[in-house]
Order: C-alpha cells, then sequence, then structure tokens
C-alpha cells in the first residue's frame, strides 16, 4: 500500500525560544527566508505523500495561514515574476491536502499523534518532528528512505543516529538486536534516559513511519516520564507485539529546536544560497576573526 499521510505536531509551545514565539508559532520561524515547517513539507512531498495532518493548539493558527493563498502579496509577485518561493509554496500547495486536528491539551507527544487517528484511520503514516530539517541533495527524502522501507517490508520503521553517551537523556533511545541488512529489530524504546540507564547510544531524531496499530498502543499508553503519554512507550509495544525496525537515514540534518541549532542551521542553510552565500562567506572570513579575537 501506498504512503499517503504525514503527521506532524506543532501544538507545542516554543518555549526555548521566547519571546520569539509568544506570538509566532515556533513552526513559522524562518531559517534564512523559509518557516522551519515548509522544509519539512518539502521532505514530505519528495516522499510522494499527499495528505499531511497538522496537529495543532491554541496560538498556532498562523500556521493554517501560512498554506492559504496570500491574494495581496502574491498578485504583486506575480507581477514582478522574480518569485522562487512562491514557485514552491505554490508546488506544495497543489501536492498535499493539508487538514488540522486540535490537540485540546499538553498531554504529551504520544498523546498528540494518538490526535491525528480520526484523520489517519487505519493507514500506515509517517510522522516528522518538525524541530528537525533534514536537507538531502540527491536521492530520496530522509522519510521517503524510512517510507521504502515500510513499503518493502510492511514493518514500522524508525530513524535513530549515534548520540555521545553525555547526549542520551535529551532522546528517545533504542535497544535493539545486532542489524542485519542494514536495520536494526528494535526491542523497546527509553524516553530519555540517564547515561547510566540507556540502552544504547541511538537516539530517535524525529522521523518515523508507523503502521496504524500505534494508535490502539497509544489509546493504552499510561502517563509516563515527565507525567506524559509518551510516543516511546507506545513504540515498546508496537515493537513487541507488531515489529519495530531502525534504521540510519542519509542526510544532512540539523537541529533547528533550540537556539544553537537554529542558529547553525541559518548560516549553513544561507552559505550554500547563491542570493546570499557569497556575502555571508565574506562576511565570515573577513570580519568574523576580528570579532572573535576582540571577545576573546
Ligand atoms: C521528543 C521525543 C523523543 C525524541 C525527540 C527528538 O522529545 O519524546 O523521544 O528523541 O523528540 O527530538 P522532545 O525533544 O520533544 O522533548
Amino acid at each position: 500500500m501506498k504512503m499517503r499521510k504525514a503527521v506532524i505536531p506543532v501544538a507545542g509551545l516554543g518555549t526555548r525560544f521566547l519571546p520569539a514565539t509568544k506570538t509566532v508559532p515556533k513552526e513559522l520561524l524562518p531559517v534564512v527566508d523559509k518557516p522551519l515547517l515548509m522544509y519539512n513539507a518539502e521532505e514530505i512531498v519528495k516522499a510522494g505523500i499527499e495528505e499531511l495532518v497538522l496537529i495543532t493548539g491554541r496560538g498556532k493558527t498562523a500556521i493554517e495561514d501560512f498554506f492559504d493563498v496570500s491574494y495581496e502579496v502574491e498578485a504583486i509577485l506575480d507581477q514582478s515574476g522574480k518569485s522562487e518561493w512562491l514557485k514552491e509554496l505554490r508546488y506544495l500547495r497543489s501536492h498535499l491536502k493539508i487538514m488540522s486536528l486540535r490537540q485540546g491539551q499538553a498531554l504529551g507527544l504520544g498523546h498528540a499523534v494518538l490526535c491525528a487517528e480520526p484523520a489517519v484511520g487505519k493507514e500506515p503514516f509517517a510522522l516528522l518532528l518538525g524541530d528537525e530539517i533534514m536537507i538531502t541533495r540527491d536521492g530520496p527524502s530522509a522519510i521517503e528512505q524510512l517510507v521504502k522501507s515500510f513499503e518493502s517490508t510492511k514493518i514500522s520503521t524508525v530513524s535513530v543516529m549515534e548520540v555521545p553517551n553525555s547526549d542520551v537523556s535529551k532522546y528517545g533511545i533504542v535497544d535493539v538486536k545486532p542489524k542485519q541488512d542494514g536495520q536494526w529489530q528494535v526491542i523497546s524504546v527509553v524516553e530519555k534516559p540517564s547515561p547510566q540507564d540507556a540502552p544504547s547510544q541511538l537516539a530517535l531524531p524525529g522521523r518515523y513511519v508507523f503502521a496504524p496499530q500505534i494508535f490502539s498502543h497509544l489509546r493504552s499508553t499510561k502517563p509516563g516520564k515527565n507525567g506524559e503519554i509518551q510516543l516511546t512507550d507506545a513504540m515498546t509495544a508496537l515493537a513487541k507485539n507488531e515489529g519495530l525496525r531502525a534504521m540510519t537515514v542519509s542526510g544532512q540534518r540539523y537541529d533547528a529546536g533550540d537556539k544553537l541549532g537554529m542558529l547553525i542551521a541559518n548560516i549553513e542553510l544561507a552559505l550554500e544560497r547563491n542570493d546570499i552565500g557569497p556575502q555571508l562567506k565574506e562576511y565570515l572570513v573577513t570580519q568574523l576573526p576580528a570579532l572573535l579575537e576582540r571577545i576573546k
């Protein structure tokens, strides 16, 4: 069966970016000049996914507006005929049906995912956590690599990355059997373990493809770490019943979930752009060393 749907939870408060996120959703913060969410939408469309389900909440209506037609701005840009981003946005609009459901209360990531069930139904789906930007220049997008795996194995598959032991407490960490055919079979998943309790250093960075049975496991998941309904607890149940695979995906990863990661994403992605890349490079090479010298 073709993977048709993707879910992105966007109800989070974005507290790491306050005060910017007091009235602007974190998902619309710009990386260079495109909102974070647009990078995720591009990744989804590249995978041939046709429907995007946003799990949204209070104060986030600007996200839904973003994908609508803005007649005034678009008419002006059409006249000038010089808008690359408008072409990109129209491409996304014409390839993605976007719907949103509300997470009335912030009860955890697992709860947010469960809120998607009425729109997803009994189909497999992709799940993207929007803090991560995955750039793949050639070849399949990050989520597409998981989709392809699911389409051949019919087993839920998640992306993992190796992190230093000091970072395991920031992520969901998987316990796995030895790798076979490029994938690990997941035994269980622990949410943000301490370094001494971590079953491995393989962390979940936020790309998942799930069979619909994840919903029934989420329904019976009790509040776990921090009193929240944790997706990772339902993943353990999924691993023990229907099975769960983990694999590394290729691509350039940016963690835009905190200030430093966001700044790095802005610098590196801006450097690759034809319009401002050369000037930024010039600035970094000629001006920055002197500044670094001054603040030493
Ligand atoms: C969430 C998940 C965690 C995952 C992480 C990736 O945590 O609960 O399992 O590894 O996203 O960013 P959060 O970062 O929202 O606290």
